[in-house]
């Protein structure tokens, strides 16, 4: 097998075998085939597609690319969950400790955060002494004792798509559905879980800006998985506003503890609690999507997620008393410059916004601020009158403050009369 003919008839429309498709990803991983055509044979393919067999065919090589952890020897239901990826969005620090409290096994290894979206693991890490670098057997063991962890991903864990994904974040190839599919499936297939639940995206501060795309996404990855013996449900969401009122690690593990007792923002517990009746759902402990939210609502005012979410957090070395979360020496008002209804509060510009405070890392290689970030006071639709407070923001210098301010003044619309907004949940596809 010649690896420019694979390239050739990518080029030319048609479809790879399993086996061409298994030369070029083992072969890429391997070292042997060199980034120039693997290049262009991910440019063909982003310009031609790849059809659902090549896409499933991407996914079972890209696991053989590394280990695959068995689960099999836990007992229960093991569930897992994977957003693609937006501003505020701390939904697995609130759905995980839900469906772990109501008997399921949360089995979850999580990514860090680069660019304007902020990721699971530098949340856990803003908790002083926490820790999510376990090993698998370690990994295991808690899953089995507590009934949940959250974990980084283990570097054995498809070296296939750390390597692909590097080289499709250099040649403009990371935007095929295909590809996204496969690197974000091959994952969360790899990691063992029964039942999986896809936040996916769409807005702003989102990877899909359309929901026509999103639920493209949605659809093929939910194949993947059931084609892969995982049940999977995927909600699409929207991503125009900030989830939630927080965005900042520290900030978002508050806001999370919050609603993990009933409180805090309602955008966040409705996103969480229709995540965790999905999950519920999926495991068969609840007979319709009404008494799924009413147990996976019970975790909350019970208590036992909040519990749980302790229990997993001292179990990877956390301090559990939150007001012991590091704050920022400088709290800044961010105040309105004119009355009316919020029409956009930009997702990706509130993003960019908490980066440039520290709160999130532009380069893989930077040290993330645990403490800045940025507090909404306002959602979108709101009134707001001239000199109101429209966000505050959490900083270390004023220099910092005159940066994001320049950010913020792009990212707040207001307009004389109430906007229509997109509801949270637009569908849910399963
Ligand atoms: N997230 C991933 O893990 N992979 C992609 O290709 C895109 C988003």
């Amino acid at each position: 097998m010649l690896m420019y003919d694979i390239i050739s008839k990518k080029r030319d429309g048609y479809e790879l075998s399993a086996a061409e498709i298994d030369f070029w990803i083992s072969g890429y991983t391997q070292g042997v085939i060199p980034d120039y055509q693997c290049s262009a044979l991910l440019m063909a393919g982003l310009l031609q597609g790849f059809t659902k067999q090549e896409t499933l065919a991407m996914v079972e090589s890209m696991i053989a690319s590394g280990e695959r952890i068995d689960l099999s020897d836990i007992e229960g239901i093991k569930a897992d969950k994977h957003s693609t990826g937006g501003v505020g969005d701390k939904t697995s620090l609130v759905v995980m400790p839900i469906i772990a409290a109501a008997g399921l096994k949360v089995a979850k290894m999580s990514g860090r955060g680069l660019g304007h979206t902020g990721g699971t693991l530098d949340k856990l890490a803003a908790i002083p002494g926490c820790y999510t670098e376990l090993t698998t057997a370690e990994f295991k063991q808690q899953v089995r004792e507590i009934g949940i962890a959250i974990i980084s991903q283990t570097a054995k864990l498809v070296p296939a798509d750390k390597k692909l994904y590097a080289l499709r974040d250099a040649t403009a190839t990371v935007d095929s559905l295909a590809l996204i599919a496969a690197s974000i499936m091959s994952k969360k297939i790899a990691t063992g879980a029964d039942i999986l639940a896809l936040d996916v995206k769409y807005g702003s501060g989102a990877f899909m800006q359309n929901l026509a795309d999103s639920r493209a996404l949605a659809q093929l990855m939910v194949e993947l998985a059931q084609a892969s013996g995982i049940k999977a449900v995927a909600v699409l969401s929207s991503m125009e506003q900030p989830l939630g009122l927080a965005i900042g690690n520290a900030l978002e593990v508050k806001e999370a503890a919050a609603v993990l007792t009933n409180n805090g923002p309602d955008d966040l517990r409705e996103l969480s609690l229709t995540l965790a009746a999905e999950l519920i759902l999926l495991a068969g402990l609840a007979p319709d999507r009404a008494q799924a939210v009413d147990l996976a609502r019970q975790q909350l005012t019970s208590g036992a997620a909040l519990a749980k979410f302790r229990q997993m957090i001292a179990a990877q070395g956390g301090d559990t008393d939150f007001s012991h979360l590091p704050v920022s020496p400088l709290v800044v008002e961010y105040r309105a410059r004119e009355s009316g209804y919020l029409t956009a509060i930009d997702a990706r510009k509130i993003g960019l916004a908490a980066l440039c405070l520290g709160a999130g890392r532009q380069k893989k290689e930077d040290v993330i601020d645990p403490a800045a970030g940025i507090i909404l006071r306002h959602k979108l639709a709101e009134r707001v009158e001239t000199g109101e407070v429209l966000a505050e923001v959490h900083c270390r210098t004023q220099q910092q403050f005159a940066a994001a301010r320049e950010i913020l003044d792009d990212a707040f619309a207001l307009a004389a009369d109430i906007p229509e907004t997109a509801p949270l949940i637009s569908d849910i596809i399963s």
